[in-house]
C-alpha cells in the first residue's frame, strides 16, 4: 500500500502543538494536531511544513521530525518542490481560501483544511471550484464529524428507535467561526447533510463588529435553521456549552459536556390512563477515539479507493453558508434569509496575532 506524503501549512496550535494543551483531559483522545495525526497514521509520512514564523516552524520540525530542508516560509515553494499527496491548511480562516486554491491548482489530491472553512462565501465558492476542477478532495477540521461518540448518536437517530428526527438543538453555538463551525457541521451531519432552506438569526454584539461588508470580529449568534426535509434547528447561546440534542417523534438523545455523558429518553405509556411520557432509557457508552486520526484515515481511504471522503468540500461550504446566513439575517434586522445566500461578499477581516503555541505539556 502506498504511503502518502503529507505537509502542514500553519504550524501553530492546531497544526502541531495542541496535544500539549489537552494532556490528561479524558474527553479528547490524542493525536489531536494535524502533524500528530500524520505521524500516528501508518499510511502517511509528514515530510514538509510551512509557516511565516520560522521559529515556531523550527520547534514544529523538532517535535514532529521534519528536517530543516523540509521547512518553508513560502508554502508555494513547498508545494512546488515536495510532491505532496495530502496537505493540511491549519491557518486562521482569513488566508485559508488562497492557500487551498493554490494547493488544488498545484496537484495536491487531498486537503485537510481547518475550520471555519473561509472568511467569506466568495472564498468558499473559490475553494469548491478549485478543489472540484482539479479532482481533489477536502475534509474540514470539524472534528465531531469524525468522532465515534457522535457516530453513535447518529446511529441511534438513524436506527429509527426514537422515531423521526424533528428538531436539533445547539445549546451554545459560541463565536460562529471558531466554535459554531464545529456544532453547525455536527447538526448538518446528524441530519444527513440535508440542505438548509432558510436561516433567521440575531448577533447580540453584531452591530459593534460589522462595518459595511466587513466583520472585524467573530460574532456569537442565536436563531433558527429550517432544513429542506422539515427538520428545524434551534441555535442558542446558553450556559450549556458543547451540548447538543436531537428531538425525535418517539424520543430524544442529548450529549452533555461534548458527549462525555449521554441521555436517551423514549416515549413510554405511563400512569393509570396509559398516557405517553418521555422516560429515561439506556444511554450509549462510547470511549473517546482520535477524531483527527479518523479524519486523516478518511482521506487516505478516499485516496486509496476513489470514494468520496466523509466530509467533502460541499459539506464544508454548507456549514460556512449557515455562518453567513446568521450574519446576513442580522444585517437585515433578523429577517429570514433563503439559502444559498444571494450576497456572498461579506467578509471577516480581523486584526489577529497568531498565538504562541505550547511547546511542551505542563
Ligand atoms: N479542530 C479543532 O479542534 C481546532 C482547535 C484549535 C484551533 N482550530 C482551528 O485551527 C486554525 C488555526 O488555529 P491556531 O490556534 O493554531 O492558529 P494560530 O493563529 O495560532 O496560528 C496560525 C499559524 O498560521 C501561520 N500562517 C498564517 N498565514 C500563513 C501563510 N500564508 N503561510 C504559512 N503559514 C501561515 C501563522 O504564522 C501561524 O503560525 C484556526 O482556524 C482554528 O479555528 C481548530
Amino acid at each position: 500500500m502506498k504511503t502518502y506524503r503529507a505537509g502542514v501549512i500553519g504550524c501553530s496550535r492546531m497544526g502541531g502543538f495542541i496535544d500539549n494543551e489537552v494532556v490528561g483531559y479524558a474527553r479528547i483522545a490524542l493525536p489531536y494536531s494535524h502533524a500528530a495525526g500524520y505521524t500516528t497514521c501508518d499510511r502517511t509520512d509528514l515530510v514538509a511544513c510551512a509557516d511565516l514564523r520560522a521559529d515556531v516552524m523550527a520547534e514544529f520540525g523538532n517535535l514532529h521530525g521534519v528536517p530543516a530542508q523540509g521547512q518553508y516560509t513560502d508554502y508555494r515553494e513547498m508545494l512546488a518542490k515536495e510532491n505532496l499527496d495530502i496537505v493540511s491548511v491549519a491557518t486562521q480562516p482569513e488566508p485559508r481560501a488562497a492557500i487551498v486554491v493554490d494547493c488544488a491548482n498545484q496537484g495536491v489530491k487531498a486537503i485537510y483544511a481547518e475550520k471555519a472553512m473561509a472568511a467569506s462565501m466568495a472564498d468558499a465558492d473559490a475553494m469548491v471550484e478549485a478543489v472540484e476542477r482539479n479532482g481533489a478532495i477536502l475534509n474540514l477540521g470539524t472534528n465531531r464529524r469524525y468522532d465515534t461518540k457522535y457516530d453513535r448518536m447518529k446511529e441511534i437517530i438513524d436506527s429509527g428507535e426514537l422515531g423521526d428526527l424533528q428538531q436539533l438543538i445547539i445549546y451554545n453555538v459560541g463565536p460562529l467561526f471558531n466554535n459554531g463551525s464545529h456544532f453547525l457541521d455536527l447538526i448538518l451531519r446528524l441530519n444527513d447533510d440535508e440542505p438548509a432552506e432558510w436561516v433567521q438569526g440575531h448577533l447580540p454584539d453584531g452591530d459593534s463588529i460589522i462595518d459595511g461588508d466587513i466583520l472585524t470580529g467573530d460574532p456569537e449568534a442565536e436563531g433558527i435553521i429550517q432544513f429542506a426535509n422539515g427538520v428545524k434547528a434551534y441555535v442558542l447561546l446558553t450556559g450549556r456549552r458543547s451540548e447538543t440534542e436531537a428531538i425525535c417523534s418517539l424520543g430524544t438523545i442529548t450529549a452533555f459536556n461534548d458527549g462525555s455523558e449521554w441521555q436517551v429518553r423514549k416515549v413510554e405509556p405511563v400512569g393509570l390512563r396509559g398516557r405517553n411520557e418521555l422516560q429515561t432509557a439506556a444511554a450509549p457508552v462510547t470511549p473517546p477515539t482520535s477524531s483527527t486520526l479518523r479524519a486523516v484515515q478518511d482521506l487516505v481511504h478516499a485516496l486509496d479507493t476513489g470514494q468520496p471522503p466523509r466530509g467533502g468540500v460541499r459539506a464544508a461550504r454548507a456549514g460556512n453558508e449557515l455562518i453567513f446566513g446568521f450574519i446576513e439575517s442580522h444585517l437585515l434586522g433578523g429577517a429570514r434569509v433563503s439559502l444559498p445566500l444571494a450576497k456572498r461578499t461579506t467578509r471577516m477581516v480581523r486584526d489577529h496575532t497568531p498565538r504562541q503555541p505550547k511547546y511542551k505539556p505542563d
